[in-house]
């Protein structure tokens, strides 16, 4: 069991780097089952998700090397079975569908597992495969999708949703003609896995808009990419920033992928300022409450909400969030609650009433987002917090009680 100690109430100040992004790099550890040959990865974080996925691929026969951040990749001949134990605790591993559908012609996958943030159906990623010629079987929680050969169709999704947009692009790299997906989700990930594949001799453009066209190819080889920045991990520190009434910057970000964010707190009366990868934000005497919805990318990260929530403790006035992307994403405010914060949420938003003042006590981490919610949340307040769970925000952050330190935080993390 891992834990973090906090002493709260300290500013944070001074500058951090961000990694490359979780939900681009997991997605580009599987593009790679399509291609053959050797793969340099650069960017990648140090986290327990990239380490699950690494599981998963060597099961699947890849050889993968990974040191400070660059993440080496084998790729020859692909068989085996996904391991159940492994795709059950992450969502992201059900991508492995579109890739092993397209080179084998069959998949047979656990239902995905991941963080309990909603329910989650994968109704649009079966959907897309059965356009394109795949038949799909449920069997005792397990998907079993059979297609001797993919072909392209015309598929619009009735949702935006990342991970079918990049399950049905890589279906779709080796299919037989032309694929096109209509109302495609927008998220910089997207425009990652399309330059990928793209290197490995994929023909695919429109990511970063709602059509992507793939022209199906008849194989695929290897590239070297390196991973764009995590503007989730990046955001989270500018929000532990506000929260504890400090300044400071991120480095190696992509500014605009964080628009929707640096609008909200320059509203709320932050002080934000964008330079050439890196935002800084500076804290205002008093921040001003706000009313937002989470949304498919460019609008606010669902991502976001939870750290969002936190710092709207610290706002003075009545805060607005509106949850539209997940239908159960609330969970985290209950310890907040713990701590003294006047959080009300129902089923779709929440309602925060600032400014309070947060006490330490123990409390719990039941999911990734959430569990960095309540670090900042602790960050905050009088005296110290025990955080229990922390494998959840291990999943994905790197070290992150590192980074804090090294911005003025005093938190520990105690391993038992
Ligand atoms: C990805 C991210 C996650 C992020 C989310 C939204 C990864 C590993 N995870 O998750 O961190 O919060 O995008 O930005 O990249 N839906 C359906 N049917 C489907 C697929 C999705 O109803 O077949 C619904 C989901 O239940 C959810 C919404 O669509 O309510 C968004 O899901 P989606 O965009 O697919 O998110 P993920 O790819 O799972």
């Amino acid at each position: 069991m891992v834990k973090f100690l906090v002493e709260g109430q300290r500013t944070l100040c001074g500058r951090v780097s961000i990694n490359g992004a979780k939900n681009s790099a997991l997605k580009l550890m599987v593009a790679a089952l399509l291609g053959q040959g050797s793969f340099r990865l650069e960017n990648v974080p140090s986290i327990t998700d990239v380490e699950t996925m690494a599981g998963v691929l060597r099961a699947l026969g890849v050889r993968l090397h990974f040191a400070s951040g660059c993440l080496q990749l084998e790729v020859s001949s692909v068989a085996g079975q996904t391991p159940e134990a492994l795709v059950k605790s992450m969502r992201a591993s059900v991508q492995v569908m579109g890739p092993l559908l397209a080179r084998l012609g069959r998949v047979e996958v656990a239902r995905p597992g991941g963080c309990n943030i909603g329910s989650r159906p994968l109704d649009i990623h079966l959907a897309g495969f059965e356009q394109m010629g795949a038949t799909i079987e449920v069997k005792d929680d397990r998907f079993v999708a059979r297609a001797p050969r993919l072909h392209g169709a015309d598929i619009t999704f009735r949702y935006p949703s990342v991970g079918a947009t990049e399950n049905i692009m890589m279906a779709a790299t080796m299919a037989k003609g032309e694929t096109i997906i209509r109302n495609a989700a927008r998220e910089p990930e997207i425009v990652d896995i399309q330059g990928f594949l793209n290197g490995m001799g994929a023909k695919i453009q429109g990511a970063g808009t709602s059509v992507i066209t793939i022209q199906g190819v008849g194989e695929l080889g290897a590239t070297d990419f390196s991973v764009v920045p995590d503007r989730i991990e990046a955001g989270t520190y500018l929000l532990a920033f506000l929260t504890t009434g400090g300044s400071g910057t991120v480095e190696n970000v992509v500014p605009e992928h964080m628009a929707p964010l640096l609008g909200l707190l320059a509203s709320m009366g932050a002080g934000v300022e964008v330079g050439e990868g890196e935002v800084s934000v500076v804290s205002p005497r008093r921040l001003k409450p706000f009313e937002a919805s989470t949304g498919p990318y460019p609008e606010f990260p669902t991502d976001l909400q939870p750290q969002m929530v936190a710092l709207a403790t610290q706002a003075q006035g009545q805060s607005k969030l509106k949850e539209a992307v997940f239908d159960r994403r609330f969970g985290y405010t209950h310890e907040l609650g713990k701590l003294g914060a006047r959080i009300t949420p129902n089923t779709s938003a929440v309602t925060i009433e600032g400014i309070t003042s947060l006490y330490g006590t123990d409390l719990v981490a039941g999911d990734l987002r959430g569990g960095a919610a309540i670090v900042l949340a602790a960050l905050a307040a009088e005296g110290q917090s025990t955080i229990f769970g922390v494998e959840h925000i291990d999943r994905g952050y790197e070290a992150m009680e590192t980074q804090l330190t090294s911005l003025g935080a005093k938190i520990v993390r105690i391993a038992e």
